[in-house]
Order: C-alpha cells, then structure tokens, then sequence
C-alpha cells in the first residue's frame, strides 16, 4: 500500500515536471520570437510592397510598422492611409497633411506615440 502511494507520487512529480518544461520551453520560444521579429531590418522597398488599407506597412523616425490592425480604428479617420508604403515621419510629426488636407502633431500625443509602439514590426535598413 505505502509503495502504491510512494510510485503515485512519483508518477505526478514525473509527468507535472515534463509539463512544467514542455510548457516553460514554449514560452521562452514565443518570447524570443516577439524579439526578433521587432529586430527584424526592411527596405524601404519592403515597406512600399504595403501600401493599401487592408494591408499598411510605414515608416516613422527609421522604425518600421504595420498599422493594419490600426487603420479602422484611427481617430483621424482614413487620413491615416497616406502613410501605407511610404516614410510618414513628416505626417506624424504634423509637418504634411493628410488626403483631407488636415493634420497634427502626433509626437506630442502620448495615446499616439503609446498606439504607435504596439505596432513596431523592425527597423529601417541604413
Ligand atoms: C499619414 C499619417 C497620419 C495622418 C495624416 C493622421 C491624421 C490625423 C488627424 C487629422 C487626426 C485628428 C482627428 C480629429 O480630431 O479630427 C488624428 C488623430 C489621431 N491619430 Fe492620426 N494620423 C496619422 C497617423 C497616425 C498614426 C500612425 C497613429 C498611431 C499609431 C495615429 C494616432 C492618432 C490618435 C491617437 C489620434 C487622436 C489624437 C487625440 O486627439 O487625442 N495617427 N490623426
């Protein structure tokens, strides 16, 4: 009987540890992907490949990012698409306008600047 106890013990300690390390292992694995994938250098001509709404790719002070996911939901409306495919550092920094001919100054906006860091995908090549 005590065996019985002791051998069922040890069958958890075995198989929550396997869990433990399958389960830790992946998460590191998801971890170091985020990483590189933000380290990751494009083109602009990688960038130019996405330049429609349903797929948006900019650039802003030499970082890159994808704002497809952002495009429906930007309070400026579609103003936002003349920055698909292009470097829009100067539209960011409310230095050119928009399609509707308006604009401001995003880079002094922290709920701008916030939205915008969520979206970085990888930096500009030299
Ligand atoms: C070509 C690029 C862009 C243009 C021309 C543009 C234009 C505008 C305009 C005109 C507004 C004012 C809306 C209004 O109050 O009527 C606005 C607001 C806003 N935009 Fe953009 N935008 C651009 C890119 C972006 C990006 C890349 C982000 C962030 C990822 C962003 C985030 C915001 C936010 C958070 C507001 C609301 C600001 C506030 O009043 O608190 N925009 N944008």
């Amino acid at each position: 009987m005590n065996n019985k106890i002791i051998f069922g013990i040890l069958a958890l300690i075995i198989v929550g540890g396997g869990l433990f390390l399958i389960l830790g292992n992946n998460s590191s694995n998801n971890k170091q992907q985020t990483l590189a994938d933000e380290n990751t250098v494009y083109s602009t001509g990688d960038v130019a490949q996405h330049n429609q709404k349903s797929d948006c790719w900019t650039i802003i002070d030499g970082e890159v990012y994808d704002l497809t996911s952002y495009v429906p939901r930007h309070q400026g409306g579609d103003d936002i698409l003349a920055a698909c495919g292009v470097d829009a550092t100067s539209y960011f920094n409310g230095e050119q306008a928009g399609d509707s001919g308006r604009t401001q100054n995003h880079s002094l906006n922290g709920t701008a600047l916030g939205d915008l860091a969520k979206l970085k995908i990888g930096s500009l090549a030299n």
